[in-house]
């Protein structure tokens, strides 16, 4: 394939993406272009997703898969090899980028043995300028790269490949756009992801995703929940509300209309389940802790990370809140949620971290006793600020404290668990366990995954599970018949 450059070659600019305006989304439900030389040329061929990162990512995942087979494609059988190969990559740590990396490398091979094959690299890591750079220099064989914003013209990006033998590379660097209406193909039939809102303008000194994913932009109320009827009808049991920090829902829109109404409105369709992610607790409001305890099928289940115990980290981080405001609003949401879970996310090792700042986030650990918590090692991103801290904290050092926090984060899980023992909880019941396949396997209404001994007939639905045993991640149970 002649590796010509697209007449729309486009590179990322991560200070444009920096920059917000004030004016609403730009919403956009153009249908799809579709040629009809790439549908008669893709019918029947093959594609393969590899999807990284958040759920965001799984979300747009879906929708690449929707739009290829709008055109055409089915999913490849593996082992063999696609006609068109996507990785859909996350750019938050060095080590997901050193990953997807080696995959790119490792393609190359693949493209060696199957000419034909269209590869692609899109979602968040080409919206970076150091990524397109070193793949344009460094790995010629990567057909397609796009960003976060351009999923819809995927179908231009093949019929230029294919026709016009052109090498594509389209990563918008402005945006304001909320695309409407584009197909999706699920990954699962009972539970589903819908987002509400799309970016981040937290700006949180450590993070990439303002710039990969650009400004805050909500979708319209009646847009999404026009989707959860349709799911509803469709037989889902679970839904999860998507966006960087939902909790910001609203905010841009012209008639206001905020979260805690979006959540009630949700919640009345009457899917048996609502979940929503991420929450950032600066914007968390006690409106939406009351809306939370006040109907049955929002699920008692919050994720709501802390990244440091620390103030004078939280405000390096750019965080907006204090411990001791982070641990109001925690203690708000147990006595709301008495039997919830609230889970968070922990930074290890940010910049300058020192000894006496790390204890006040094994204080912070230990006082909550979190159900869960992810606990990162710090990676600076280029282009935040963070990175251009002086940091001279040892990473043998960094290592050690994270090897502290774990444990400590795994006894206070294990601790919450022993409240389940002979309890009787609700799961959604996914299928067979992937450790021992005579079992079942789902999650409850807290987000805890049950593996119990039930009946297969019972896949897709709720059934009742009395819990028999804990570990500090898992429980384990049995159906029961009520
Ligand atoms: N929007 C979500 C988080 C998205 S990223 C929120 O604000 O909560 C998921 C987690 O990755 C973050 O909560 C943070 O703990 C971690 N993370 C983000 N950037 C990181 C970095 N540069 N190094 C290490 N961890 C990071
Ligand atoms: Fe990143 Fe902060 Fe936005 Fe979360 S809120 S996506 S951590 S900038
Ligand atoms: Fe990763 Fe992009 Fe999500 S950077 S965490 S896939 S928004």
């Amino acid at each position: 394939m002649n590796k010509d450059y697209s007449s729309y070659f486009q590179l990322p600019n991560q200070k444009d993406a920096a920059r917000r305006s004030r004016t609403p989304a730009d919403i956009r439900r153009e249908p799809l272009v579709i040629s009809t030389e790439l549908r008669r040329f893709a019918h029947g061929k093959t594609y393969r997703i590899q999807t990284f990162g958040c759920q965001a990512n799984e979300r747009d995942g879906e929708t690449l898969a929707g739009i290829l087979e709008s055109i055409g494609y089915v999913p490849v059988v593996e082992p063999a090899i696609p006609d068109v190969w996507l990785l859909n990559t996350c750019a938050i740590r060095e080590n997901a980028e050193q990953r997807v990396f080696g995959l790119i490398g490792a393609a190359k091979q693949h493209k060696r043995t199957h000419p034909d094959m269209i590869f692609g690299v899109c979602g968040c890591m080409p919206q970076e300028e150091h990524v397109v750079l070193r793949l344009l220099e460094r790995y010629p064989h990567v057909d397609l790269i796009f960003g976060t914003h351009n999923i819809p013209r995927l179908p231009q990006f093949l019929h230029d490949a294919y026709f016009n033998k052109e090498r594509i590379v389209e990563v918008e660097s402005t945006e304001g756009v909320v695309f409407e209406d584009l197909p999706v193909r699920r990954d699962h039939t009972k539970k589903a992801w819908v987002n509400i809102i799309y970016g981040c303008d937290k700006f949180c000194t450590y993070c990439i995703v303002p710039y990969t994913r650009g400004k805050e932009r909500s979708r319209l109320p009646q847009d999404i929940l026009e989707e959860v009827r349709e799911l509803h009808a469709q037989g889902y049991q679970e839904i999860t509300l998507l966006g960087q920090n939902v909790n910001a829902y609203g905010k841009d829109l012209v008639s206001p209309y905020p979260f805690a109404s979006l959540l009630r409105d949700v919640a009345e369709v009457g899917i048996p389940r609502v979940r929503f992610m991420t929450s950032h607790p600066w914007d968390f409001s006690q409106e939406m802790v009351d809306t939370l305890a006040q109907y049955k099928n929002l699920m008692p289940a919050v994720h709501l990370p802390v990244q440091s115990g620390d103030d004078d980290i939280l405000r390096r981080m750019g965080r907006r809140y204090t411990a001791q405001s982070y641990l109001a609003l925690y203690h708000s949401l147990r006595l709301a949620l008495p039997q919830g879970s609230i889970t968070t996310d922990i930074i290890v090792g940010f910049p300058g971290e020192t000894e006496e700042q790390f204890n006040h986030t094994l204080a912070l650990v230990e006082q909550c006793q979190f159900d869960a918590a992810y606990t990162f090692l710090y990676s600076p991103r280029e282009g935040t600020p963070a990175a251009k801290m002086v940091d001279d904290v040892p990473l043998e050092v960094k290592k050690a404290r994270f090897q502290r926090l774990t444990k400590v984060v795994a006894t206070a899980a294990h601790q919450r668990n022993q409240a389940y023992l002979q309890r009787i909880v609700p799961v959604l019941v996914e299928g067979p366990s992937k450790r021992n396949p005579s079992i079942l396997s789902g999650y409850s209404d807290t987000n805890k995954l049950v593996n119990f001994k039930g009946d297969p007939a019972t896949i897709g639905t709720i059934v009742p599970v009395k819990i028999t045993a804990i570990k500090s991640w898992t429980l384990e149970g049995e159906m029961v018949h009520e």
